[in-house]
């Protein structure tokens, strides 16, 4: 097996490292990079042509690790196309083209593996795939933005400020480049829409995914969230309702002994709960280049030993949008700090507040 690296940053480095270290039946042919960014001790395997890789026969397989949604669609395409098994840690790309893509894949026969684009090194989104085969999903909550889960740690037990605590996050290298993404949400809205996709077996439009960032939360809110017994994390859900499903991105309140409110620091959380299998969870390193890395070079075995191919069955047209509820939250607004009680969740959300948390019920 001849694999390719398409870019050789935090992620791409990682599995350049480890292929280079050795593993059974898999050999490193071709790095594609910025002739700017190449490094002396990689040369032998550098090319700044995307062709070089492409119309390279003996290259089987390609992981795609640049990011983005312009030239790396571009490239995933033409290798689906040539038919080279394409293995890329790039949730943004399948949040957008999942259906698109997969469907390429099983027309020319090849793999399209993406266990690394939600939840870093956690092994969840292969077993995912196959288990909603089987089962009826219900809902899915999670922790899966590894930066803003260390901020709102760091702030929470260690007492630092947004912008130390953020600091911290871009130093340890799990913020993406723009940390615009981490902090609004648009990390875990491409996250869960991809874990949405596969178990509610339906197409899910990112852009309409509602969100709610944490880049407003103040350290008075905190404190008086804290005082009262709560934790305050930044999750992704996704829920069935009455009519259809709900998903989003918001701050959510747990209480400080839930299983929620103790998932720190960088740490991924996940919760499936579904048909006949029940309530499944997930927790390890989400961030983070070897994490990564590693789910990549799994994917990559996947295909050494002709294992088992991802399932996405978009055969569901259900309704997506918010279900009103009576929920309890902590709204700020001007300085001010509250706890409103049984009110609707649309109103939280289409309130104006410069930040709110509703409050967890199980
Ligand atoms: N920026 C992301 C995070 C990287 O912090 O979780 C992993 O997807």
């Amino acid at each position: 097996m001849k694999v390719a690296v398409l870019g050789c940053g935090t992620i791409g480095r990682g599995v350049v490292d480890i292929l280079l270290n050795g593993v059974k039946g898999m050999k490193l042919a071709k790095i594609l990079d910025k002739k700017e960014k190449f490094v002396p001790e990689l040369i032998e395997y550098y090319t700044d042509n995307v062709d070089d890789i492409m119309l390279d026969e003996s290259i089987d397989t390609v992981v795609e690790t640049m990011g983005g949604r312009g030239f790396s669609y571009t490239c995933v395409r033409r290798a689906l196309e040539l038919g080279k098994n394409v293995v890329t840690a790039n949730k943004e790309l399948i949040a957008y083209h999942l259906k698109e893509l997969s469907d390429l894949a099983d027309e020319k026969g090849v793999y399209l593996l993406y266990e690394a684009s939600v939840g870093g090194g956690i092994p969840f989104i292969k077993t995912l795939s196959n288990l909603s085969q089987i089962n009826r999903s219900k809902s899915i909550i999670g922790i899966l933005n590894g930066t803003t889960n260390y901020i709102l740690t760091k702030m929470q037990k260690d007492g630092l400020s947004y912008d130390e605590a953020l600091k911290g996050a871009q130093k340890l290298g799990f913020a993406e480049a723009n940390p615009t993404a981490d902090v609004e949400g648009h990390d875990m809205v491409r996250k869960i829409a991809i874990i949405s996709m596969l178990a509610f077996k339906q197409e899910i439009s990112v852009d309409d995914i509602y969100t709610f960032g944490i880049t407003k939360v103040s350290k008075k809110f905190i404190d008086i969230v804290n005082n009262n017994g709560y934790t305050l994390k930044f999750v992704c859900f996704t829920n069935r309702t009455s009519c259809g499903i709900e998903l989003g991105v918001e701050p959510v309140l747990f209480k400080n002994d839930a299983v929620f409110a103790n998932i720190n620091y960088e740490t991924n959380f996940v919760k499936f709960d579904m048909d006949p299998n029940d309530a499944l969870t997930f927790i390890g390193k989400g961030a983070g280049r070897l994490p990564t890395a590693t789910a990549i070079v799994s994917d990559l075995t996947v295909i050494r030993d002709k294992g088992q191919k991802m399932f996405f069955n978009n055969i569901k047209k259900r309704h997506v949008g918010f279900e009103d509820k009576i929920v309890d939250a902590y709204v700020e607004k001007d300085g001010e700090v509250k706890l409103l009680q049984g009110v609707k969740s649309g109103e939280i959300r289409g309130g104006s507040y410069d930040f709110y948390a509703m409050i967890y019920k199980d």
